[in-house]
């Protein structure tokens, strides 16, 4: 296995003919780029991703669909995320990264980071979060793996990609604030920290504009703030206008398409209206990710599957997260201890949900079971289906199943029932309608808890479902879909082989209704409004103080953890260094995400409650203490302001919490920020309010109201009591104060009150 990766230089596309400069910017197949074999370009392959490798076998169909290679299946984004384990999810990369590379292919496609803006999007199980920090670092960490073995990222899908529905055509409608500060966030951090060597634009339009053809997201965003060296190809079908998508910075079309487009570009070339120089700089990006691919050396085969299984392994255990573990009996039902005779229910037991459908469906190397798992750890273990996974279930049969299930469980010291959501009722392509369990195994739940009382519930979903079983039953564990390994992993938290860790990073509502895109999801006549603004995820929930199921950043562990009172101090750089000592307060080894939130009461702008800029895990011994240290960059304090269109840090006294989830905040600390400096010139539109805290305009037109005591005076009587003139008129636009003030105030005097307080500063 190779771990240093050297590049050998890239060819130059200087020589080529407008023709061939065209041909490399479109695809020769499903998965391939085209060569031009006299410059010594190569051809490669792009392919799918992202948790695992889906590579079609040589000769499968046209449509790149069936019949791929067997690879590891590791958990799928919706569980590595909430695993928040850095390290982990950037060996998980790296192996992603041997797996391609042993098959010759160039890039993998992902990851995906698209933030969960509504539980409904059928393609959640995709995604890492509901918030761009996580989503950012996370994604920054499998990018880094990925390309530490040579293969390239394909960071997706770019930009404001949040539902399936229509998601060829519709525009996602979102304001500046919102764009920036939630769905760009954590590209930008993964473009700034890891340099994926590729960007995959997304189908949709934003603001109008698709997502292909948008000069501002792929070239003034993307290249010149961001600085991104890389390559963007196309979603899969994604481009609507080839030559406008040129123009914008969109380097590569995939699929090809037997190169119909390619005679397009050339004759814009030919007629003047794409300037020759962007298909340089296009092909000249293919022309060098083929031939850094040719020049870099393989990791060789064969796949040490055993291996690979091992970490999927690993990383299902580390993703699942403990939601609920009440004592029964003043004994915490969880882990379970042998020689306690169990009953293992439903379907998802013997035939596990571990990844979703749709183009990251891998061909997985192997796939525990939990069923078996649960087996070889406890001796034996009975099983009842409990419910079918039919799409309209026989009432007699469903109800023969669930009396099975209740004898089972009766019969049993321990119940443990695996519940989740049918493969159809989630998939890339479409979103979902509701987000409930089916009936009839709500009803298995209810009814075996009701007959014994140690149930524990284990889940299976790709997105977000209510449980409304919570205060019936003393155990929940979230299993996500936790790729090929899960069954395993599951049994190893089950038992305690692994102390779970895992931690939500979304959270999980009461109801539909609830959630902050519930009435703008998925838009209509082509466009979703983004109505709830910043307002995504916890920012909501909190914002409106509403009760949730589980809350961000929420997941239990077998043993528990003591936070001392924090620290924090900014570095000479502006960074929040933030310090708490966390202790194990419990009786086994564990491990703790510690997460840091910051607010900025009285702020200028609009802000959530709190905003999570940090977080660290630490593993403890039983009683061992250590302190954690999270850095808070200053740029993830920045908000984007809209009259400067920048990054700007307000000034002021930030509180700074940390804690175990959004909710479960143990200390907060308030620590003065010295904010950026922006000096916007004041204008006739100007309110009074603007003025008057401007530093130089603010004391003279101080002056002059002291001066106007008379009109002053009249207008006190239509006041309220205790309220200055200066509150009262704080919007009146400078440039009309004029008109009220009876001629005392001319547009001379206003135009050298405008002059000074512009005049450059000494
Ligand atoms: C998906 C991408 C995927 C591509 C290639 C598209 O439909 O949106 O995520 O990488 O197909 O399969």
């Amino acid at each position: 296995m190779t771990d240093t990766i050297t590049h050998g230089p890239a060819a130059d596309v200087t020589g080529l003919t407008t023709e061939e400069k065209a041909s490399l910017t479109s695809g020769a197949s499903f998965w391939r780029t085209k060569g031009v074999e006299r410059a010594g370009i190569p051809s490669v392959m792009l392919t799918d991703g992202p948790h695992g490798l889906r590579k079609q076998r040589e000769g499968g169909d046209h449509l790149g669909i069936g019949d791929s290679v067997p690879a590891t299946c590791f958990p799928p984004a919706v569980a590595l995320g909430s695993s928040w384990d850095v390290e982990l999810v950037e060996r998980v990369g790296a192996a992603l990264g041997v797996e391609s590379s042993i098959e010759d292919v160039a890039v993998i496609l992902g990851p995906g980071i698209n933030i969960k803006r509504s539980p409904l999007c059928g393609r959640n199980f995709e995604y890492l979060s509901e918030d761009p920090i996580v989503s950012g670092v996370l994604g920054a960490a499998l990018v880094r793996g990925i390309q530490s073995k040579g293969v390239g990222a394909s960071l997706k899908h770019f930009a404001a990609n949040n539902q399936e529905d229509d998601r060829m055509r519709s525009s996602s409608d979102v304001d500046p604030r919102p764009l920036r500060e939630i769905y760009l966030r954590a590209f930008q951090r993964v473009v700034e920290d890891a340099q994926p060597h590729t960007v995959m634009c997304s189908y949709n339009r934003i603001n109008g504009v698709f997502a292909s053809e948008n000069r501002w997201l792929l070239t003034d965003v993307l290249r010149d703030e961001w600085g991104f060296e890389g390559l963007v190809v196309s979603d899969w079908g994604a481009v609507s206008d080839r030559v406008a998508a040129l123009r914008a910075g969109l380097d590569l079309e995939m699929p090809g398409n037997g190169g119909q487009t390619d005679a397009k570009v050339v004759a814009a070339v030919s007629d003047g209206s794409l300037d020759e120089a962007l298909l340089d700089a296009s092909a000249q990006r293919v022309a060098s990710l083929a031939t850094r691919w040719a020049a870099t050396p393989r990791v060789e085969g064969p796949l040490d599957v055993e291996a690979h299984h091992t970490l999927a392994r690993e990383a299902a255990a580390r993703s699942i997260v403990l939601l609920k573990n009440e004592p029964v009996d003043g004994e915490p039902l969880l882990p379970l201890t042998t020689g306690r005779s169990i009953a293992v229910i439903g379907a998802f037991a013997e035939k596990p949900r571990y990844q979703g459908a749709g183009s990251s469906m891998i061909n997985p190397t192997r796939v525990d079971d939990a069923l078996t798992a649960i087996r070889a750890a406890a001796g034996e273990a009975a099983y009842a289906p409990g419910f079918t996974l039919a799409a309209e279930p026989d009432p007699a049969e469903t109800a023969r199943l669930r009396d099975e299930a209740v004898a089972a469980a009766s019969a049993a010291d321990v119940a443990v029932v695996f519940a989740g959501l049918p493969a159809r009722l989630e998939s890339e392509g479409y979103d979902r309608d509701d987000i409930d369990l089916p009936a009839d195994q709500l009803a298995v739940i209810d009814a075996v808890s009701a007959a014994n009382p140690r149930t524990v519930v284990v889940l299976s979903n790709g997105g977000v479902v209510t449980v409304p079983f919570t205060r019936r039953v003393p155990a929940i564990v979230e299993g996500w879909l936790l790729g090929q390994a899960g069954g395993s992993a599951t049994a190893d938290v089950l038992f305690g082989v692994v102390n779970p860790s895992g931690k939500l990073t979304e959270t999980i509502p009461l109801r539909l209704e609830d959630t902050p895109a519930f009435l703008n999801f998925p838009g209509e006549e082509g466009h979703v409004r983004y109505g709830e603004g910043l307002f995504v995820g916890y920012r909501w929930y909190d914002a409106r103080r509403m009760e949730v199921e589980y809350p961000f950043g929420h997941g239990l562990s077998y043993t528990t953890f003591g936070y001392d009172a924090a620290r924090v101090s900014v570095t000479d750089g502006g960074d929040l260094e933030v310090r708490v000592t966390v202790t194990n307060t419990g009786d086994r080894a564990g491990r703790d995400v510690v997460q840091v939130y910051t607010s900025l009461p009285g702020s200028r702008v609009q802000r959530a409650p709190r905003e999570l800029k940090g977080f660290a895990s630490v593993e403890l011994e039983p009683g061992a203490s250590r302190e954690v240290v999270v850095v808070v960059r200053r740029k993830d304090l920045q908000y984007w302001d809209l009259r400067a269109e920048r990054w700007l840090v307000e000034g002021g006294d930030y509180v700074v919490e940390v804690g175990a989830s959004s909710r479960d905040l143990r200390s907060s600390v308030t620590v003065a920020v010295e904010g950026d400096a922006l000096r916007l010139p004041l204008t006739r539109e100007s309110s009074l309010g603007e003025v008057l805290a401007h530093p130089v305009a603010g004391p003279l037109v101080q002056g002059a109201l002291a001066g106007m005591s008379q009109m002053l005076e009249g207008a006190s009587s239509i006041m309220p009591e205790g309220v200055s003139m200066e509150r009262m008129m704080a919007s009146f636009p400078i440039g009309r104060i004029g008109m009220m003030a009876g001629g005392q105030v001319t547009p001379e005097m206003i135009d050298g009150l405008l002059a000074a307080a512009n005049a450059p500063q000494q």
